[in-house]
């Protein structure tokens, strides 16, 4: 098999390679990625020498390039994990969202399509979206598979946009198609402005913890590790035409779960109980902020035996560990010195 996933060098891409490569050494694997802010090629460097993995820098806005990948490849699956993914970056920038997500989501299915078609025979176009689709829940109740979409933010109305010209290729062209929507997923090489890693970082460098609002909003958390294996679940075995829910049971409001991550901090960094807690600072809502988002995955459960393997405490122990065993990968992050790199290396192809 060789398949292309997109998005490979940031956050969950590069666990969704890494993961792959481990367990599917038969497989080649083309990661596409632009490296755009949250693209880091660092994420990749204990597996970038393998023989059956190849890096191929582009842009998923760019149409005819995609259709010239396609053609010098036979790709039999594509994971399509390319997006701008920051909500706060959406409502500055609403406009990049629309062109990356919805656009480069269509250009690929068109490249897909003029790939495979008319014979679909073992091939597979897998579609990672969000349950920020759904839009927002009450204090009840959980997002199944049935839930109306009802996207509040640039980013997952978005999101919902690519969901629907996903599913209309596989209504309108026979394209064989599968979507999941995840909750929010947490782990190593996640890019330091989503609220884990931000905060790990200003604890480190005792900078304020910016509280959007009361701190009252609810996230269901997973492990992205947990994510990746439920992605190779999905892409081997999911039924064709379904979308999948994804999500670890496991609901935290932002102020409990900065509450935790403040107590390991002060552990892990040997300073006095509170410290970290201090620095918490109330800001502004975020606009149009989703008050509670929860998972109901038994669908993937049932039908695919997929589970979550780790508690959130330890998972976000192991983050923890990490990012503090990491300080060289957090710093080039955030001083924009891979970025120049990148505009060195590649600059001129
Ligand atoms: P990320 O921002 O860390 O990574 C996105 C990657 O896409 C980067 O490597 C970037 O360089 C690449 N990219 C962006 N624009 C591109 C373009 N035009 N062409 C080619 N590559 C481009 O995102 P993430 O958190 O890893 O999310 C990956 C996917 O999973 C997204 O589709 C996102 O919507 C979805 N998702 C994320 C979460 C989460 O909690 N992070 C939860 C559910 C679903
Ligand atoms: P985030 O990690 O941006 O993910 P998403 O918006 O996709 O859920 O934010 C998680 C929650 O944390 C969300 O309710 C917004 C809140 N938040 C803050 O309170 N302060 C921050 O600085 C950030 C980045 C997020």
């Amino acid at each position: 098999m060789h398949i292309l996933i997109t998005g490979g060098a940031g956050f969950i891409g590069s666990h969704v390679v890494r993961h792959f490569l481990k367990n599917h050494p038969a497989y080649t694997i083309t990661n596409l990625d632009k490296l755009t802010y949250a693209g880091n090629l660092a994420n990749l460097h204990d597996i970038d020498q393998q023989p059956n993995y190849r890096f191929v820098k582009g842009d998923i806005t760019d149409g005819d390039f995609l259709m010239r990948l396609f053609a010098e490849n036979r790709f039999d699956g594509v994971i399509h994990l390319a997006a701008e993914s920051h909500v706060d970056r959406s409502i500055a920038n609403p406009t990049e969202f629309v062109v990356t997500n919805v656009l480069g989501t269509v250009n690929l299915l068109n490249a897909a399509r003029a790939s495979w078609h008319p014979d679909y025979s073992g091939k597979r176009f897998y579609h990672i979206s969000t349950d920020e689709v759904y839009g927002s829940l009450g204090r009840e109740g959980l997002f199944t598979e049935e839930t109306p979409y009802d996207p509040h933010s640039p980013y997952s109305a978005s999101k919902a946009s690519s969901d629907h010209f996903v599913r209309a290729w596989h209504d309108t062209f026979g394209m064989p198609v599968v979507i999941s929507n995840c909750s929010n997923n947490y782990g190593s090489f996640q890019f330091p402005e989503k609220l884990i890693p931000l905060f790990i970082n200003n604890i480190v460098n005792r900078k304020p913890l910016p509280v959007y609002g009361k701190g009252e909003n609810i996230r269901d958390w997973l492990w992205v590790v947990d994510h990746a294996e439920a992605i190779d679940v999905i892409f081997h075995r999911g039924r064709n035409g379904e979308t999948y829910n994804i999500g670890g049971h496991n609901e935290w409001s932002n102020i409990d779960l900065i509450r935790l991550l403040c107590r390991i901090m002060d552990t892990k960094l040997a300073r006095p109980s509170g410290a970290s807690e201090k620095l918490v600072a109330y800001v502004t809502d975020r606009a149009g902020h989703d008050l509670r988002y929860a998972i109901d995955s038994s669908k993937l459960q049932r039908e695919l035996g997929w589970v979550p393997s780790i508690s959130f405490e330890k998972g976000l122990e192991l983050t923890v560990d990490w990012y503090l065993s990491h300080a060289e990968w957090l710093d080039d992050v955030t001083s924009g010195g891979y970025q120049r790199y990148y505009e060195e290396m590649y600059g001129n192809r």
